[in-house]
């Protein structure tokens, strides 16, 4: 039988005759960089697809983070969740500001509203969520919390490129949203990404600080940095936009057949689809109770790796457990009970655009034999 091994996630690209012809406009056009055709067409293309007024591109998704802190001038200290991709906590460290960490919220993966008010001291300044694996936060509940003490919100919508509630972008919410376009995700440009903002404003300021803070050919008017994305990247993140609906279909299938077959499962849980949402199938997170499944995460981990299925362990350990981080008292393991369950249970099963109905098969099988 072929054993071949079955990746978590696969990257969706381009037609390579279609990504041929671009470049050659690029070659012959000789602009390569620097807000060039591309660019321009590439944000244009994804306002009308994600629904958003203003978006600026990025070269990956932890610098629009960066940025953001910066464009916000956020001091102190800033809330945000252990369960995440670590550059989440990254973005505030290197903004010389100490991240806060609030516990989550069980039947989301996101931090949880409730916890966030006790959290809050004279230095908060910002509130940093995540809408883990594209799951939406409550945003209306941050917000008002965020208004009460006069906080700004920035989300790490990493995951949810395309989520939708009610019709209405998740990227609408929250002062900025920023976006990964890295080759694991939905939506790729290879690496990149991109920041969401409510105003023209704000997107020229952003535009601005990512290109070194140039505001013109003599004036700078902050302390930028260089994170623009190129003409290649644009070309190909246009190439993809038009098969990323037909991508985020097939992951939707996958994840109708994993949830058909694992329901009854004694000790497995996974998240299922909230009213109103349009979800992207970034990843489908299994949770294993230990005692009700016989067999303990990790050892259903190595099993699986066994057998040539590579399921990834997103996310652990907690951000808040590694060194740059353990010693905040926010830190501590009796603070974030429900993160450390989380993290200490979740494999992400195989979720791609490209997975063969035999390979999820395979995944299903060998969790029930
Ligand atoms: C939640 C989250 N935030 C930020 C990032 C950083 O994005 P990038 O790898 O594009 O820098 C990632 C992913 O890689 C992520 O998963």
């Amino acid at each position: 039988m072929n054993q071949d091994i079955i990746t978590v996630t696969s990257p969706l690209l381009p037609s390579l005759d279609e990504f041929h012809d671009v470049l050659r406009d690029i070659w012959d056009s000789k602009w390569i960089t620097n807000n060039g055709s591309f660019h321009k067409r590439f944000e244009s293309a994804l306002c009308e697809y994600l629904k958003v007024p203003y978006i600026s591109l990025f070269t990956n998704g932890t610098l629009p983070l960066l940025t953001a802190l910066q464009a916000l001038r956020i001091t102190g200290e800033v809330i945000t969740t252990p369960f995440s991709f670590v550059a989440t906590t990254h973005s505030i460290w290197w903004n010389n500001c100490k991240p806060v960490f609030v516990d989550i919220d069980p039947s989301t993966g996101n931090i949880d509203p409730d916890k966030i008010e006790a959290a809050i001291t004279p230095k908060t300044s910002a509130i940093m969520p995540v809408h883990v694996y594209g799951q939406p936060c409550d945003t209306v509940r941050i917000q008002k919390i965020a208004d009460k003490y006069g906080l700004k919100v920035i989300y790490d919508a990493a995951h949810a490129f395309g989520v939708e509630v009610n019709g209405n972008s998740i990227l609408k919410a929250g002062d900025m949203s920023t976006l990964s376009f890295h080759a694991t995700k939905v939506f790729n440009t290879i690496e990149g990404g991109a920041m969401v903002m409510h105003n023209a404003e704000t997107k020229k300021r952003i535009d601005y600080l990512k290109n070194f803070g140039f505001a013109g050919e003599t004036e700078v008017v902050g302390p930028g940095i260089n994170s623009k994305m190129d003409e290649i990247r644009s070309a190909y993140g246009l190439l993809n936009l038009k098969q990323v609906d037909a991508a985020i279909e097939a992951r939707h299938q996958v994840a109708i057949r994993y949830r058909e077959a694992l329901h009854n499962v004694p000790g497995i849980t996974f998240f299922e689809d909230m009213p109103g949402v349009r979800h992207n199938y970034s990843y489908f997170p299994i949770f294993v109770d230990s005692e009700k499944y016989g067999m303990s995460r990790d050892e259903l981990y190595f099993k699986f790796k066994e057998k040539g299925i590579l399921g990834r362990r997103y996310f652990y350990p907690l951000i808040s457990s590694f060194s740059t981080y353990r010693g905040l008292p926010s830190a501590s393991p009796e603070n974030l009970p429900q993160a450390q369950k989380m993290a200490d249970s979740v494999i992400c099963l195989p979720m791609h655009h490209d997975l063969s109905q035999d390979d999820v098969e395979r995944v299903i099988n060998m969790m029930l034999n």
